[in-house]
C-alpha cells in the first residue's frame, strides 16, 4: 500500500526558511526526501542552508533572495523554483515578524509593517504559489500562523491582527481553490520557547517589563500550557508534513492548533 504520509520526491518552497522555525521545517522536508527552495531576506544564510541540505539529504535545493512584501521578487522566486524543480507541490508561508507594545505607544508605521509582512506577505506568497500550482491542479499551501491567530494577545495587537487575518485568507483561498485541487491550511503553534525570537528578544523584554528574571518569564509561559512544556520545532514540522502529504487530502481551510492544549478553538 502506498504511504499516504510520504512527501518523497515532491518539491516545496518555504519563505523565511533561513532561520528559526523555517530553517527546521526546510531541513525536515529535505529529510523526508522533498526538494526544497529556501526563500528569505537573509539570502546568504538561505543559500548556505540550501547547499548543506542538498549535500546531506541528496535532494534538489535552491536558495532564493526574497522579501515577501515585494511582489516582483516573490514572482521571480516562484518562477526560479519552477525552472529548477519542474513543478511545485508544497508552499510553506512561514516568514513573519513580531513587534509589540501598548496601543498608545505603538508606532503606526511599526504596526503597519507587521501587517505588511505577516498578512500582505502571506497574500503575495499565496498568489504566486497558486499561480504556479493551478496548471497542474494540485498543491498544498500551508501558512505558519500562531495561537495568536485564534485569541487576542495583550500588547501584541499588530501580530494578533495579522494572524487573525491570515486565517481569514486561508479559509477564503481554501473555498476559492477547493475544486482546483489546491488545499490551503494553517498551523497555529504555541510559544516556541527555544526559538531565537524568545531567546534573543522576548525573555529579556518581558523580564524588564515585569521586573522578574528571564528564567521566571520562561516558567510563566510554560505554566500556561496544559502539557507544561513549550512548543518545539518538531511538533510543528509533524503537522506541516501531514498537511503537505496525501494523508490530509480531505482537509482544507483548517487552522490546526499545535499548542499542548493551550488553544482549543
Ligand atoms: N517563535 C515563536 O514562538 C512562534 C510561535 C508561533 C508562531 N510563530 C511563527 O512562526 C514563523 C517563524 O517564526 P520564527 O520564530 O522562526 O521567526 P525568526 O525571526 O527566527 O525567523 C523568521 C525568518 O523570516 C525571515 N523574514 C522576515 N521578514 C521577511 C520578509 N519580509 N521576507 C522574507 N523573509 C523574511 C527572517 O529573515 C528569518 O529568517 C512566523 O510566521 C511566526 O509568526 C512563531
Amino acid at each position: 500500500m502506498a504511504n499516504v504520509f510520504s512527501i518523497q520526491e515532491r518539491t516545496a518552497l518555504i519563505t523565511g526558511g533561513a532561520q528559526g522555525l523555517g530553517e527546521h521545517l526546510a531541513e525536515r522536508l529535505a529529510q523526508e526526501g522533498c526538494g526544497v527552495a529556501i526563500a528569505d531576506l537573509q539570502a546568504e544564510q538561505g543559500q548556505a542552508l540550501a547547499e548543506r541540505l542538498a549535500q546531506e539529504y541528496g535532494v534538489p535545493t535552491l536558495g532564493l533572495p526574497m522579501n515577501v512584501t515585494d511582489a516582483a521578487q516573490v514572482a521571480a522566486g516562484f518562477d526560479a523554483a519552477i525552472e529548477k524543480f519542474g513543478r511545485l507541490d508544497i508552499c510553506v508561508a512561514n516568514a513573519g515578524i513580531l513587534k509589540s507594545g501598548p496601543i498608545v505607544e505603538f508606532d503606526v508605521n511599526d504596526w503597519r509593517q507587521v501587517l505588511e509582512v505577516d498578512l500582505v506577505g502571506y497574500m503575495i506568497t499565496a498568489k504566486h504559489a497558486v499561480r504556479v500550482m493551478l496548471p497542474r491542479k494540485s498543491g498544498s499551501l500551508i501558512q505558519i500562523n500562531s495561537k495568536s491567530g485564534k485569541k487576542g494577545s495583550a500588547k501584541n495587537s499588530a501580530y494578533a491582527s495579522s494572524k487573525f487575518g491570515g486565517i481569514g485568507l486561508t479559509q477564503s483561498l481554501a473555498l476559492e481553490l477547493a475544486e482546483e485541487g489546491i488545499r490551503v491550511n494553517a498551523v497555529c503553534p504555541g510559544n516556541l520557547l527555544d526559538s531565537p525570537l524568545w531567546v534573543n528578544s522576548l525573555y529579556a523584554q518581558y523580564a524588564k517589563r515585569w521586573g522578574i528574571s528571564e528564567a521566571e518569564v520562561r516558567q510563566r509561559y510554560t505554566d500556561q500550557v496544559p502539557m507544561k512544556r513549550g512548543c518545539t520545532y518538531e511538533d510543528v514540522a509533524n503537522a506541516v508534513v501531514f498537511l503537505a502529504s496525501d494523508a490530509s487530502s480531505y482537509m482544507t481551510g483548517q487552522a490546526i492548533n499545535v499548542t499542548g492544549g493551550q488553544e482549543m478553538h
